[in-house]
């Protein structure tokens, strides 16, 4: 049984699995090479097929993560389209408008000129009623994918964008016997922004949903008020935040305002005082206040918080063993601080827990609900992509300044231990998510601290501020040398 997994928000992709088991999955900003790709698939859905050797009419099922997909975002691919400056215009002339002066506006009025052409939407959009019909974009979607793949409309599923995060992170890690609680923390989806699950028998019973679970959109308008991306330089501010210095009182300030807001009571949210919208207000209180010390003071609520809500949960359900997914779970900083805690033995955290895997976590969701549990594979590791042949680096062979080198282990490590990062590309498939896991990466030595400003500069043209995060073998760490 072909399966096809199909996400078109932001970081859009697809996901194949035959029988149960994960045959490759893609993300689309892959292949487009535009950041948080929104949209239909094509690119992925074509690529992963043509390397399975499947063809469309061989599909028997269709899972779609997100019943409710707001066309207004997706006739202008907000999250790939937008600059920095359409962000604050989408603030200041759609939002402050709506919010703070009761004005109807229309979001595409504001973003007429970034309206899509026909043929780059795919579905059609003449029987969608208005900017905000959720129901008739589920149906444009649906028919377009019957058309599409020549699948009865009764073989396309559409499955809640949380229960896509939590079933991703739960099959992903791999069944374990243990009563395991599943944590979906994001800016927001399908009307929610934050879940609990308790896992029962390979599936999961959801206990708590809410939509006033803000952290993840305090974060990324703090990230808009910093003067960096939503939704996509969430871990600059991270980064930032470890300049602070910690032991000051310079962002205590800071760290009030977002405190007197929101906070948790046993396990769920609760407004300590309303306020109307998560930029607006935070600008206008957060002035004067400094760069590092509003980074600071947004990691340091986020971390208290987390570590309130994972404890209140372990201690209400007796459970110590947690799975992290969404897009907040991609913040390691906090992850770091609640596995410290004495009440927590383990934290799995999915490869790219963000929106880019609610194409794995639909089809889940299928394979559950129709109890094919069974069979269900797990990620067994991240590199689910596609993998190239010698052919595909001809290419690369026709620019002269540049040496392909086929090495050793041995080589590489005597290069690195000269001091000399790598660029490493193997032929095998590509990692899943967005971290660069050593099959397509840049390697380097982390006892030398110079390495970072080496790379930063040099290679990926990064700020200078963010870290890096060095990694070793599980069963390597404990050696005593292994310590720099
Ligand atoms: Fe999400």
């Amino acid at each position: 049984m072909i399966i096809l997994g199909i996400h078109d928000g932001h970081n859009s992709g697809a996901s194949l699995f035959r029988d149960g088991t994960l045959l490759s999955a893609l993300s689309e900003e892959k292949i487009s090479r535009k950041k948080n790709e929104y949209g239909f698939p094509i690119k992925s859905i074509n690529s992963i097929l043509k390397y399975n050797n499947i063809s469309k009419n061989q599909i028997d099922a269709i899972a779609v993560s997100t019943k409710n997909l707001p066309p207004k975002y997706y006739l202008v691919k907000r999250n790939t389209s937008f600059s920095l400056q359409d962000y604050f215009k989408e603030q200041n002339d759609y939002w402050y408008k709506k919010i703070y002066e009761n004005k109807h506006v229309k979001y595409l009025d504001v973003f007429k000129k970034k309206i899509l052409g026909k043929k780059k939407l795919f579905y059609d959009f003449s029987s969608i009623k208005n900017e905000d019909d959720l129901s008739g974009m589920q149906m444009a979607r649906k028919k377009f994918y019957s058309k599409y793949f020549s699948l009865d409309e009764k073989k396309i599923y559409f499955f809640d964008h949380h229960e896509c995060h939590a079933y991703y992170g739960y099959y992903g890690r791999g069944v374990i016997n243990n009563k395991t609680c599943v944590i979906t923390l994001d800016g927001g989806g399908d009307g929610s922004n934050a879940a609990i699950w308790i896992s029962n028998n390979r599936t999961l019973k959801n206990v708590y949903r809410t939509n006033i679970g803000n952290l993840g959109r305090m974060y990324r308008y703090i990230t808009l008020i910093l003067g960096m991306k939503p939704t996509e330089h969430e871990f600059k501010v991270m980064g930032l935040a470890g300049y602070a210095l910690e032991k000051s009182e310079y962002y205590q300030k800071s760290l009030k305002i977002f405190k007197e807001t929101l906070g948790v009571e046993g396990i769920k949210f609760k407004y300590k005082k309303k306020i109307k919208d998560n930029y607006f207000y935070f600008k206008k209180k957060l002035s004067g206040e400094r760069f590092d010390t509003i980074s600071y003071a947004i990691q340091k609520y986020l971390e208290d918080i987390l570590l309130k809500w994972f404890g209140n949960i372990s201690k209400k359900y007796k459970i110590k063993d947690f799975i992290f997914s969404g897009g907040v779970a991609q913040n390691v900083k906090a992850t770091k601080k609640i596995l410290e805690s004495k009440n927590i033995s383990s934290i799995y955290v999915p490869p790219g827990p963000g929106d880019e895997s609610l194409s794995i976590g639909a089809v889940y969701c299928y394979l559950s609900k129709n109890r094919i549990h069974q069979n269900i594979s797990d990620m067994q590791n991240p590199y689910v992509g596609i993998s190239f042949r010698d052919n595909d680096l001809a290419f690369i062979k026709k620019i002269k300044n540049i040496k392909i080198k086929k090495t050793t282990h041995k080589e590489v490590a005597s290069i690195l231990e000269k001091g000399n990062p790598i660029a490493r590309f193997a032929l095998e498939p590509n990692e899943f998510g967005p971290r660069a896991l050593g099959n397509r990466s840049i390697l380097a030595d982390p006892r030398n601290q110079d390495i970072i400003n080496l790379i930063n500069k040099k290679i990926k043209v990064r700020d200078f501020w963010m870290p890096f995060a060095p990694s070793i073998l599980e069963e390597d760490a404990k050696k005593n040398n292994a310590c720099y």
